[in-house]
């Protein structure tokens, strides 16, 4: 019998997250879980797997999964088109949160800041390695606007694929990177009897401060 909502009920018992686990800045400690997400976490889920919030311009939330596909210093890289309705979104107002969910490890994490492009030649580069059908599907679809039906999105693949039937497709202008540079990230590792683990990293002055959150 297919168990109601009400009774669906996990405990979560396979981990702990301690302030003595737990780093001075947020960057090591989220390589680690994502290395510990990679090795982990079942396919088909990508650890990489992320949702990405957005805010319109009436203030209405918005939220679709992406991929992540860049970590450093500086943030939190993903790759969408410029055009598209989050698109517009983070050209008005360029703040987003994202967050991951690990379900095997018991863990999820909220990262929230200031979004900005990444340089062309950084989302050049990245375009490079997609393979053809995704280059050729960035230039071909125009992500987020209505279209007639299925024919439509195929005619205007087949007209992409005679355009670029004798040179590589290059990275269009209105697609490429984004880098969500964090203020806050929020380190949740699920406990028993919903008593969970909160590590909450908040940039102050441009230094890491650490605290718990109540679960
Ligand atoms: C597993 C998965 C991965 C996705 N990865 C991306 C991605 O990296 N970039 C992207 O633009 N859309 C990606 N999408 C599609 C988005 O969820 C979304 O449909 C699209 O970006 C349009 O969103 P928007 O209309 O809010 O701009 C992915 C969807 C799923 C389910």
């Amino acid at each position: 019998m297919t168990p109601t909502l009400a009774d669906m009920r996990r405990d979560y018992i396979r981990d702990g997250l301690s302030e003595a686990q737990a780093p001075s800045e947020p960057f090591s400690l989220f390589e680690q879980w994502f290395a510990e997400a990679v090795k982990t976490e079942q396919l088909p889920v990508e650890p990489n797997t992320m949702t990405l919030a957005t805010v319109d311009d009436d203030g209405r939330p918005h939220c679709r999964v992406l991929l992540l596909k860049g970590l450093d210093a500086r943030g939190f890289t993903f790759f969408s088109n410029y055009d598209s309705a989050k698109g517009q979104q983070l050209a008005a107002k360029p703040y987003a949160a994202m967050t991951f969910f690990w379900p095997t490890l018991e863990r999820q994490v909220r990262i929230e800041g200031r979004v900005e492009r990444v340089a062309p030649a950084e989302s050049d580069a990245y375009f490079q390695v997609r393979p053809l059908g995704s280059r050729l599907g960035a230039w071909a679809s125009p992500q987020s606007r209505v279209i007639s039906g299925r024919a439509e999105l195929e005619a205007m693949l087949a007209e992409t694929e005679q355009r670029f039937l004798d040179q590589a497709p290059h990275c269009p202008s209105h697609w490429g990177g984004y880098r969500l540079l964090p203020e806050r990230i929020e380190f949740w590792q699920g406990r028993a009897s919903r008593l969970h683990d909160r590590l909450n990293y908040r940039l102050q002055d441009s230094v890491w401060l650490r605290e718990r959150l109540a679960p």
